[in-house]
C-alpha cells in the first residue's frame, strides 16, 4: 500500500505558483488577487478561510477577506460581489460555503463573473466542465485528479465509484473522471446497498461526511482509495470517511486525512487564481 501524499504535492505546486507569481509581477507589475466572502461564525469556515489566506500570503498573492455578520442581507452580499467583479486587482472571487439559510446561495454564485469564478461553481463553468471544455474546475476534485496524475494512476477504463453527490465534490469529481474516460458510478444517500457498488470499484472517491463510511469489507483487494471527507472525531482529531487503519491493509493506494486531499484543495485554489490572473493580463494586453 502506498500513501498518496497531498501535503508533499501541494508544496511542489505552491512553489510553482510562487515562481509564476514573481514572473507575472516582474512582467506586468501586478500579482494575482483573491477576494473571499465569509459570512457568519461557522468555526470550520473561518478555519478554511484562514488557511486559504495564509496560502495566498505564502505565494505572494494579494488577498482580501470580506467578513460579514450572520444576519447580513442578500443585497449587501450582492453589492460586494458586484464590486469585486469590477475591481481590476481581483482575479478570483470565492464565496465560502455554506451560507446562512436566509441567503439565496445559487443567486450569489451566478452573480460571480465566470472569468473570476476560481471555485468553478458558476453554472457557466459547470457546463464547460460537463462538456469537457476548458474553464474553472472546483478545487477539491481538481486536486484529486492532480494527485492521481502525480502517482501515474490512470483512470481510463477503470470502474470508479464516487460516493457523495454534492455540487462541490461528488458531481464535478464524476465529470472529471468521465472526461478522463473512466466508467463512473455515483452513489449517494439514497443508494441501496452501497457495498455492492464499492466492492465492484477499482477506485473509490468518497466525500460524504460520514466517519468510517467505507470499511474493509466494502473494498476490493488492490483498489485505489481517495478519501475526500473531513470530519471531527469524538477525540477532536480530524478523520475522513474511510476506516483508514483497516482499509489501508487491503488497498494499493490511499489518501490520508489530514495530509491527502485537503492540502490539494488549497493548492488548486492558488492554481486557479493564477490561471485567472494570466487570463486577465492577456485580455488587458
Ligand atoms: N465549503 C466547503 N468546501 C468549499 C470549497 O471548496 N469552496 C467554497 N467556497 N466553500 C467550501
Amino acid at each position: 500500500m502506498q500513501i498518496l501524499d497531498g501535503k508533499k504535492l501541494s508544496k511542489k505546486i505552491e512553489e510553482y505558483v510562487a515562481f509564476e507569481t514573481k514572473e507575472l509581477k516582474s512582467a506586468t507589475g501586478r500579482v494575482p488577487g483573491l477576494a473571499v466572502i465569509l459570512v457568519g461564525n461557522d468555526p470550520a469556515s473561518h478555519a478554511y478561510v484562514g488557511m486559504k489566506k495564509k496560502a495566498c500570503d505564502r505565494v505572494g498573492f494579494y488577498s482580501v477577506t470580506h467578513e460579514m455578520p450572520e444576519n447580513i442581507s442578500q443585497e449587501a452580499i450582492e453589492e460586494t460581489i458586484k464590486m469585486m467583479n469590477q475591481n481590476p486587482n481581483i482575479d478570483g472571487i470565492l464565496i465560502q460555503l455554506p451560507l446562512p439559510a436566509h441567503i439565496d446561495t445559487t443567486k450569489l454564485l451566478e452573480l460571480v463573473a465566470p472569468e473570476k469564478d476560481v471555485d468553478g461553481f458558476h453554472p457557466f463553468n459547470v457546463g464547460r466542465l460537463t462538456t469537457g471544455l476548458d474553464g474553472f474546475v472546483p478545487c477539491t476534485p481538481l486536486g484529486v485528479m492532480e494527485l492521481l496524475s502525480e502517482y501515474d494512476i490512470d483512470v481510463k477504463g477503470k470502474n470508479c465509484c464516487v460516493v457523495g453527490a454534492s455540487n462541490i465534490v461528488g458531481k464535478p469529481m464524476a465529470a472529471l473522471l468521465l472526461n478522463a474516460n473512466a466508467t463512473v458510478e455515483v452513489c449517494h444517500i439514497f443508494t441501496d446497498d452501497l457495498k455492492k457498488h464499492t466492492l465492484n470499484a477499482d477506485m473509490i472517491f468518497v466525500g460524504a461526511g460520514v466517519i468510517n463510511l467505507i470499511k474493509e469489507d466494502m473494498v476490493k483487494e488492490g483498489a485505489v482509495i481517495v478519501d475526500i471527507g473531513i470530519n471531527r472525531a469524538e477525540n477532536g482529531k480530524l478523520v475522513g470517511d474511510v476506516d483508514f487503519e483497516n482499509v489501508s491493509k487491503k488497498c494499493s493506494y490511499i489518501t490520508p486525512v489530514p495530509g491527502g486531499v485537503g492540502p490539494m484543495t488549497i493548492a488548486m485554489l492558488l492554481s486557479n487564481t493564477l490561471k485567472a490572473a494570466k487570463l486577465h493580463v492577456k485580455e488587458e494586453a
